[in-house]
């Protein structure tokens, strides 16, 4: 059966007005729904319904879901005051009004989901509901396992934040370059995390790739394809994201 979904909601999913604003508009009267004007909040609507504002009928965008291999220098945004190459310059076919769930930097490359499903947005990037994602990077130096450990405590990265545990795993080392293959598993999502979280312990990124997120990967994937996600991969991370939600409660 078809999800029902408050008015307001869909009226502000629709990019029509904010929520705040569309439930003025309801109170206004400005609003019908199969042709008759709804005042009342919380009434709820099915994709079936026909809804109009201001006599003018909405336009209700399916939700889709596309897992991206984001390439290097292209920004997690819809649009860029610079002109940089930005992640929907990639999707020029697609119609529905997606952006990316979180971000990877500039210069990172890797795994980005993107979607117009907001709910499904919010969840995931919720501090507490973030599911596990796995990054490869190249580091400058060789760890020593004792390094790597101190990622298990959780380390003071920026302005005195400590990170949740995490973990480490060595894939590879050049002695001659001096540099290490590195895996790292975090949950948490701050602003260069990974990035602060080497450099914490004396060994600067040099490249980063974000391979895995929840049970997600790149398989099949070169930088700069996408595809859709599969019905049974959106419920996984909507019930991984809120079996987080109930382990950390
Ligand atoms: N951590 C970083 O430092 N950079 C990213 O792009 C993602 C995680």
């Amino acid at each position: 059966m078809a999800q029902a979904e408050r008015l307001q909601k869909v009226i502000a999913q629709a990019g029509v007005a904010s929520r705040r604003r569309a439930e003025a508009m309801i109170a206004e009267g400005l609003v019908k729904v199969n042709g008759q004007t709804v005042t009342e909040m919380g009434v709820k609507v099915t994709p079936d319904d026909a809804i109009t504002v201001n006599g003018q009928p909405i336009m209700r965008e399916q939700k889709v879901y596309y897992l991206f291999y984001k390439p290097r220098q292209v920004l997690s945004a819809v649009s860029d005051s610079t002109d940089r190459r930005v992640v929907t310059d990639y999707f020029r076919g697609v119609h529905e009004r997606i952006y990316p769930i979180g971000r990877l930097d500039y210069d990172t490359s890797g795994l980005l989901i993107l979607t117009n499903d907001g709910a499904l947005a919010n969840l995931l990037m919720h501090p507490r509901y973030e599911v596990d994602k796995t990054y490869v990077a190249k580091i400058m130096g060789i760890p020593q396992p004792e390094d790597l450990a101190k990622f298990r405590k959780g380390i003071i990265i920026r302005h005195g934040r400590k990170t949740a545990p995490a973990y480490a795993k060595i894939l590879s080392t050049d002695k001659r370059k001096n540099t290490a293959i590195v895996s790292l598993t975090i949950h948490q999502g701050m602003n260069h995390q990974v990035k602060l979280m080497f450099a914490a312990i004396g060994f600067p990124v040099l490249k980063l790739k974000r391979e895995t997120y929840g049970q997600l990967t790149l398989d099949g994937l070169r930088p700069g394809e996408y595809r859709e996600l599969r019905p049974h991969e959106i419920a996984q991370l909507t019930n991984l994201a809120k079996n987080k939600q109930n382990d950390r409660k």
